[in-house]
């Protein structure tokens, strides 16, 4: 089989070198010039882990191709996916879905046989038709499908979601698509992965309650968080105690500064304002929501208030600043809101991230960088605790406390011992335990 992948990014990049590892010959095909020449140099646009293996992989043996090109790429598809992104619009919190429709209709124009148009990108209830409809437009003489298949790929685990994800998803409304993708997942047939198929419809609304859903149980074990903090009980003995009761599950019940990236923030205002012009509101994700906001917010003023009734001229080392470890993405990462607020009530804050590709230019250009968690430590009043890369949790307390002019530490991923913390001479404070 054959197909393109329209769009380079975390999602295209991914899927085409996980279809080509599953045998189909695919080509990528991106706007960016930049990304595909890079590419081509065998330099990965972004980080996640064993990317740059399977893609040397799968171009060395002839499965995986780039092209800036869309007709060299739809050329032979059977199946065209549209991976590009679905940003929130500016202005009311709707997908912007620009991108979707543009890509759509170009590849519409550029089909010569049959094929299937296949939405990846996350897009709100309605989207597949409005594809339908661009579709018909463009090209009435043409054999066209179009399907939905969102994908649940986590960045940092995102070859291992995809290889063998919980499930496969697919909207469709004919026997043509619906054969055309089965095929492509067979693979997964055999490892016995569940293959829902659905109306488009349904599709493209299971991917945004999977994640809205997701973003209330993390906001719920925040807000328990608190109240543990308060009444001196344990959010991880709370958190377990809880997920062994198989209906509620123990994932993504781990506490922190509040949700972020480049799919729950969006995703979830989108939802919201579907379903608010549905006339169907879903109160309880307009909640999360506004919760998550303000967590972030809290927690700059929980490090200020660490900082004592001056935190003028202190200085802050802040270690990991992606939205989550294993990934390069600053998508509204919680570190873009704390920190810019430290920053401007007049915390010097120098900062260490294992990948800061992004970093840099996301942030106030006053925070500095440093090579190694240490460094970040080094002479600082405070630590903070951004994101729960795996090499902090190996940092020893005591070098830490060595480094240190303060012995402040807030870690608010909770990646570290409180009683070693505390036997090092440090005044540490965590999420949601005593
Ligand atoms: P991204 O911004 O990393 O990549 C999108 C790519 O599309 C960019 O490289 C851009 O240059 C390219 N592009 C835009 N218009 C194009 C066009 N007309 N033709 C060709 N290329 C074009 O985005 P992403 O994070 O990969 O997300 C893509 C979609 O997948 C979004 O809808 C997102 O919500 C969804 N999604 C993302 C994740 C994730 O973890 N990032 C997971 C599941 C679903
Ligand atoms: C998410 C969804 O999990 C995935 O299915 C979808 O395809 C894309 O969006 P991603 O954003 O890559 O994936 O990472 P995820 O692991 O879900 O984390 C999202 C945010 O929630 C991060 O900021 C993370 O730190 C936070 N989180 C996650 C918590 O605070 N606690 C948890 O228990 C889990």
């Amino acid at each position: 089989m054959r197909i393109a992948m329209i769009g380079a990014g975390y999602v295209g990049l991914v899927s085409g070198a996980c279809f080509a590892e599953f045998g189909v010959d695919v080509t990528v095909m991106d706007v960016d010039p930049d990304k595909i020449a890079g590419l081509h140099a065998g330099r990965m646009p972004i980080y996640e882990p064993g990317l740059e293996k399977l893609v040397a992989e799968n171009v060395r043996d002839g499965r995986l191709t780039f092209t800036t090109d869309l007709a060299t790429a739809v050329k032979g598809a059977d199946a065209v996916f549209l991976a590009v992104g679905t940003p929130t619009r500016r202005g009311d919190g709707h997908a912007d879905l620009s991108y979707v429709y543009a890509a759509a209709e170009q590849v519409a124009k550029a089909a010569e046989g049959p094929l299937v148009i296949v939405t990846k990108s996350t897009v709100p209830v309605g989207t597949g038709r409005e594809v339908q409809e661009i579709v018909r437009r463009v090209r009435p003489d043409a054999k066209i499908s179009v399907a939905s298949n969102p994908e649940f790929l986590r960045e940092g685990s995102a070859i291992g979601d995809f290889m063998r994800p919980d499930r496969v998803v697919i909207g469709v409304d004919d026997d043509f698509a619906l054969a055309t993708l089965k095929r492509l997942y067979r693979p997964l047939y055999l490892i016995e992965t569940p293959v829902l198929a659905v109306s488009i419809e349904s599709a493209e609304l299971i991917k945004y309650a999977a994640n809205a859903f997701l973003a209330v149980k993390i906001t719920f074990i925040n807000e328990i968080a608190n109240l543990c903090e308060k009444v001196g009980a344990d959010v991880h003995d709370v958190a377990r105690g809880m997920g062994l009761d198989g209906r509620i599950g123990r994932k993504f019940l781990h506490p922190g500064p509040g949700y972020g990236g480049s799919c729950f923030p969006k995703d979830t205002l989108a939802l919201a304002r579907t379903a608010q012009d549905a006339g169907s509101p879903v109160r309880l994700v307009e909640t999360t929501i506004a919760v998550n906001d303000g967590r972030k917010a809290e927690m700059a003023e929980r490090i200020l208030a660490a900082l004592g009734p001056d935190p003028k001229g202190k200085r802050v080392g802040v270690l990991g600043v992606t939205f989550k470890p294993e990934t390069d993405d600053m998508r509204d990462a919680p570190s873009l809101v704390i920190l810019p607020a430290l920053v401007a009530a007049g915390v010097e804050v120098v900062a260490y991230d294992p990948q800061p590709a992004h970093a840099r230019q996301a942030l106030p250009a006053a925070i500095d960088f440093t090579g190694t968690a240490l460094a970040a430590a080094e002479g600082a009043d405070a630590v903070v605790v951004l994101t729960e890369w795996n090499e902090f949790r190996a940092l020893s307390p005591d070098r830490l406390k060595a480094a240190m002019k303060g012995g402040i530490v807030l870690d608010l991923r909770n990646v570290w011992d409180p009683v070693a913390m505390r036997a090092a001479g440090i005044t540490y404070s965590s999420i949601g335990r005593p």
